[in-house]
């Protein structure tokens, strides 16, 4: 087999970050992204966890055909269930059942000896094939696993129907040299190996999930898991763009292909950025706005004459076409159109024509509008039309010698509502006029702001967390004015929170 299987887990450990969590239509959204991309398998959630959760996967599975759909669940029987009742409508159903095998979880964690899990995996692979055949299973911190016991639970999942045998690093423990032989020593010590194909799933905490994912590739793994940006539980995945462009790159080494499209990659981790409200670092490999900026002039130079000189990979390869100045006041309709085509968005014609004005609106202030520029105010433009609240006016007074005091007009449906309120800054003073408004006491978390661009005009990014009723939601909106960007940041994560099925129901004007 010369190609390698990619299973991105953005939606199910993706999700798990804090502050990513995502409603049923982002994760659709996503997933039509990761069709897009052409990624094998899709782990689209872990049903059991909530009925939001339940209702996510349900929508995933029953709109994406062309690719698995796969939702996690643990050894028991009740997981399985709901994993499968998720999943049924998917043209391609996998149940993903993990469990222990570690030492020090299978004692404190589970409180169960060795005898028992093995059963229990077994039992579970069996009541699982009763619904799909497509089983995978995980033997839950695999790297931390003695060796021999890790060996009898795979030979005995395999013989009880399970086709994938996923490995993962669930603590980021395992360095590239050793995984690589961890691998290579399942291929040796296992009996029934060949009617199974082994994955691998490795975390970040050491920084080392790509290269222990790769190094699994080298020693034999045929299926990666990862996710767009490398978001995931603590310091995240394995990054999909970094595999699939690794793995692309050095063919040379690895001998391998994968079914990504390429050129769809900075789309799918803008849309991943957007929606998790994650900020995709400067310097981050492949997608990062930096990965292919050339500053130094002997850099530049070399470019010039000859781009491999300091470029391994063409950006265009990946989707992204550059930041040359693009737009600006006087540019019509036509020219804008033309840019959207050219950096891969596609838009149906009310939704140009509200960009466009808005895109009017930011060229008014701002005289040169550069590509980042315009995907902020497209991401935007699309999402705030369909938001619960919208902010609709911001009047704020500050200064170093009076108290901060704004007034806030915001609009759910076709009703406003104003509020104002003091502050012990502008943004406090905002936020507090909005709590009122909505009645809904948001705790911020986190609050950064970047210029999306260079200049005294610059688009200014906002970021927040925001913590409402106990759960974070991250969100992001940019403005030439930082005080607008921080007051529509703050209603997406309201937003954000009553697009939750419960707290919708609990909404109250
Ligand atoms: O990190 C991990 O071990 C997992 C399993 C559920 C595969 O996410
Ligand atoms: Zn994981």
């Amino acid at each position: 087999m010369d190609k390698i299987i990619i299973f991105d887990t953005t939606l199910r450990d993706g999700e798990q970050a804090p502050g990513a969590s995502l409603n049923a239509k982002e994760k659709l959204e996503i997933a039509q992204a990761l069709v897009r991309l052409g990624v094998d398998i899709i782990e689209a959630g872990f049903p059991v966890s909530s009925k939001g959760d339940f209702e996510a996967v349900k929508l995933v599975a029953s709109k994406i055909k062309a690719a698995s759909v796969c939702a996690l669940a643990r050894a028991i029987k009740k997981d399985i269930d709901c994993a499968y009742n998720a999943i049924k409508n998917s043209a391609h159903p996998r149940i993903h059942v993990f469990l222990a095998t570690s030492k020090i979880h299978m004692q404190y964690k589970l409180q169960k000896a060795e005898d028992e899990i093995l059963r229990l995996a077994v039992e579970s692979v069996k009541y699982a094939k009763k619904y799909c055949s497509d089983i995978e299973f995980s033997p839950e911190d695999a790297s931390r696993t003695e060796k021999e016991f890790l060996y009898q639970v795979l030979e005995a999942v395999i013989e009880a129907g399970a086709l994938t045998l996923n490995i993962p690093d669930t603590v980021g423990y395992a360095e590239p040299e050793e995984f690589g032989s961890l691998i290579k020593g399942i291929i040796e010590n296992v009996a029934n190996i060949n009617k199974a194909i082994i994955s691998v799933h490795c975390h970040n905490d050491l920084g080392l999930a790509v290269a222990n994912s790769l190094l699994a590739v080298k020693n034999g793994a045929r299926q990666v898991e990862c996710t767009i940006n490398g978001i995931g539980e603590r310091a995240g995945n394995a990054s999909m763009e970094e595999i699939v462009m690794a793995i692309r790159t050095r063919k040379d080494l690895f001998g391998f292909t994968t079914s990504i499209n390429t050129k769809e990659i900075f789309k799918a981790s803008r849309l991943v950025s957007k929606l998790t409200g994650f900020v995709v670092a400067p310097n981050k490999a492949i997608v990062g706005v930096n990965a292919f900026r050339h500053e130094a002039g002997i850099h530049q130079d070399g470019i010039l004459k000859k781009r491999q000189t300091y470029e391994i990979i063409k950006p265009e390869d990946v989707g992204f076409y550059g930041q040359g100045l693009v737009l600006g006041k006087h540019s019509g309709r036509h020219a804008f159109k033309q840019r959207l085509i050219a950096l891969g968005i596609k838009l149906k014609e009310n939704e140009t024509q509200r960009a466009f004005e808005r895109f009017k609106m930011v060229a008014d202030k701002k005289k040169e509008v550069y590509d980042e520029d315009l995907i902020a105010i497209i991401d935007e433009e699309l999402k705030t039309a369909k938001e619960i609240w919208q902010l609709e006016e911001l009047t704020i007074t500050s200064g170093t010698k009076i108290t901060p005091f704004a007034t806030v007009k915001i609009k759910s449906k076709t009703k406003s509502y104003t509020n104002s309120s003091s502050g012990d800054g502008p943004v406090d003073a905002c936020y507090k006029a909005i709590d009122k408004i909505t009645k809904i006491k948001g705790e911020l978390m986190d609050y950064s702001i970047q210029s999306v661009t260079k200049g005294k005009d610059a688009l200014g990014e906002v970021n927040v967390k925001v913590k409402l009723k106990g759960k974070e939601f991250s969100t992001r909106a940019s403005s030439t004015d930082i005080l607008e960007a921080s007051a529509k940041a703050y209603i997406n994560a309201i937003n954000k929170f009553l697009s939750q099925p419960k707290a919708h129901q609990s909404l109250t004007l």
